[in-house]
């Protein structure tokens, strides 16, 4: 009851603010079911690029809002908790790509997503899970500096001849995963298909029948004949599988799959978002510029 009274409330307030609400597939549920759009970190960049929105509510995290203030400047970009950050994009720093660009010089940086503002105004072009590839395929160049997270660029080193070097990034939570925890529930399901994330430690990929980014999963387990599924992302995810999917079963494949920064942002937190109409996020002009070139170089690379 007292849910849906919040849930109404923030309704109310997203109408009078022209706000709207823009959540990432790894949030609790009650967030995702009042968001206008949920979707990964590609999908949720795109949808901040064309809003008509002036306020955009961001429920992720920080990164991900700066990415929706780099893309719109003249949108008020809010995240409900300014403390969800990102382990994996706090591994990198301005300083140390710089200092690694200096290692490679004349070599193009491309930076996932999950990384800050300062560090994508020092790479030439961004990349997201669902697009990683093709965008390091995109490049004329043989050799690619790929920051921050190792996986994902051991991922892309299957399907490209360029030579990659990593930054030792990793996300935290996909790394909890082990080999063990995949091998059991193969073996006590051996009926089901392992869909995992790229971020996922490749001794794990390799065990996988599907990898791609969140939504690239959403597609994937709806298209597909077989009714039952591991998968190895970040829990969230299982809210709108279970409720697109009724009748297949999704099994997550291990239970640390939990991002804390994920599941900081609640009902309330958005509501006194939109009621006080903090915290902001505004990257500053010098950075947003040469960010928002890495990101739309991205962007110009055609979907699916
Ligand atoms: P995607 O939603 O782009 O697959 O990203 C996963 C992630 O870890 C975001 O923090
Ligand atoms: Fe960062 Fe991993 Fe959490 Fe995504 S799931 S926000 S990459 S720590």
């Amino acid at each position: 009851m007292y849910q849906d009274e919040i849930k109404q409330e923030i309704k109310t307030l997203l109408k009078e603010r022209n706000a709207i609400l823009l959540a990432h597939n790894y949030m609790r549920d009650e967030v995702q079911e009042i968001a206008d759009i949920t979707g990964d970190s590609l999908g949720l960049s795109i949808e901040a690029a064309k809003t008509d929105a002036d306020v955009i509510v961001f429920c992720g995290v920080h990164f991900m809002a700066e990415s929706a203030s780099i893309l719109a400047p003249d949108k008020t970009v809010l995240l409900p908790r300014l403390d969800a950050g990102c382990p994996m994009a706090d591994m990198i720093t301005e300083d140390g790509l710089l200092e690694m660009k200096n290692r490679y010089p004349g070599v193009p940086v491309v930076t996932y997503v999950n990384s800050s503002a300062a560090v994508k105004a020092a790479s030439d072009i961004c990349c997201t899970s669902a697009n990683a590839v093709k965008v390091v395929n995109s490049l004329p160049d043989g050799e690619i500096i790929f920051t921050p997270d190792r996986n994902l660029g051991t991922y892309v080193g299957r399907f490209t001849d360029k030579t990659i070097h990593l930054w030792e990034g990793y996300c935290p939570t996909h790394e909890r995963m082990k080999v063990d925890d995949v091998a059991r529930l193969k073996a006590e399901h051996p009926d089901a298909l392992f869909i995992c994330h790229p971020e996922c430690n490749p001794a794990v990929v390799a065990l996988a029948d599907h990898v791609c980014s969140t939504s690239g999963m959403y597609d994937f387990c709806s298209k597909s004949s077989v009714k039952k599924f591991l998968i190895g992302t970040e829990a969230g995810i299982m809210y709108r599988l279970r409720k697109e999917n009724p009748d297949k079963e999704f099994i997550l494949a291990s239970p640390a799959l939990v991002c804390p920064n994920m599941k900081l942002t609640s009902l309330e937190d958005v509501r006194d978002a939109l009621l006080t109409m903090k915290p902001v996020v505004k990257v500053p002009e010098e950075i947003r510029v040469p960010a928002k070139r890495a990101l739309d170089r991205m962007l110009a690379i055609p979907r699916d």
